[in-house]
């Protein structure tokens, strides 16, 4: 029987170890504040938001929130951005993707800071990871690598595989990979023969947002099986991109959907929340 990697109870040992560095941090005078911006009211990006600042709250971490009408512009946007950017009681800046589609989400994430890229989007922030320098790194790909280290599962010189190519999750995902020492492969939409890639894998990360697509037949018997997806199934149960009952018995170990990935992305939201205080006052 595949052992079930509970994200859940990784992201409350996480979130209670975070709690008690914001408490030393409080103690010495130094306060945590992340400002959270959400423009128009996306109901997806509400309930994301609504689960930040909750996790905010349970840490200590002050948030600060802006919703910003739907017709914000883009100018008005960036100038609130600046002003964050100058306020030395603001450590982190959010902005809640997707924006609307008159904002130009590249100019927007450019903008912010780098030193207060929370979501470890910035060009500046991704660039300091792809040359193994410090930096803020995207959350979920983040998430990924403390399940691992905290499950016991050891990346050195594993074969790694990753469907999914995207910038927040895929890319970063095989740079941090690398940077453990795995051997990494990145599949795509455009990859030839998957199936003798993937089976290939110690270590499968699927983010390819495809209910269920993901079965026995691409898997190595005892891999590692990293469930990124988000989905709904035919009867609109929320479910990943793996096929759970498929490959439940073929595998050493699989992070569940919901329960696994998902709340080790918020979490590492928090941390890098913690490190951007930390940083900060280095400089
Ligand atoms: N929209 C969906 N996921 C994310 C995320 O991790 N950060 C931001 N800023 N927006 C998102």
């Amino acid at each position: 029987m595949a052992k079930i990697i509970d994200g859940k109870a990784i992201a409350t040992e996480i979130k209670d170890e975070l709690k008690e560095k914001v408490a030393a941090l409080k103690a010495e005078g130094k306060e945590i504040c992340l400002a959270v911006i959400q423009v128009g009211n996306d109901p997806a990006s509400t309930v994301y938001v609504g689960n930040k600042k909750k996790a905010c709250s349970y840490i200590g971490i002050e948030s600060r929130s802006y919703e910003l009408a739907e017709e914000t512009t883009e100018e008005e946007l960036l100038e609130l951005i600046g002003i964050l950017n100058a306020d030395d009681t603001v450590n982190g800046i959010l902005v809640q993707l997707p924006l609307p589609a008159h904002i130009d989400e590249n100019k927007v994430i450019r903008t912010i800071s780098y030193k207060k890229d929370v979501d470890g989007f910035h060009p500046q922030s991704v660039g300091a990871l792809s040359i193994g320098q410090p930096g803020f790194v995207s959350c979920t790909p983040a998430g990924i690598i403390e399940l691992l280290k905290r499950s016991g599962i050891e990346i050195d010189g594993k074969e790694c595989v990753i469907i999914g190519r995207s910038n927040i999750v895929g890319k970063p995902m095989a740079l941090l990979l690398l940077r453990e020492n795995g051997t990494v492969t990145v599949c795509h939409s455009h990859t030839k023969n998957m199936k003798e890639i993937t089976k290939r894998a110690d270590i499968l990360v699927v983010a390819i947002g495809k209910a269920k697509m993901i079965d026995e037949s691409y898997i190595k018997e005892g891999a590692v099986i990293i469930d990124v997806g988000m989905d709904r199934d035919e009867n609109g149960k929320l479910c990943g991109d793996v096929d759970f009952e498929s490959v439940k018995d073929k595998v050493s170990a699989i992070t569940p959907v919901p329960g696994g990935v998902g709340p080790m992305t918020i979490t590492m939201l928090m941390k890098n929340c913690v490190e951007s205080c930390d940083s900060q006052s280095d400089s």
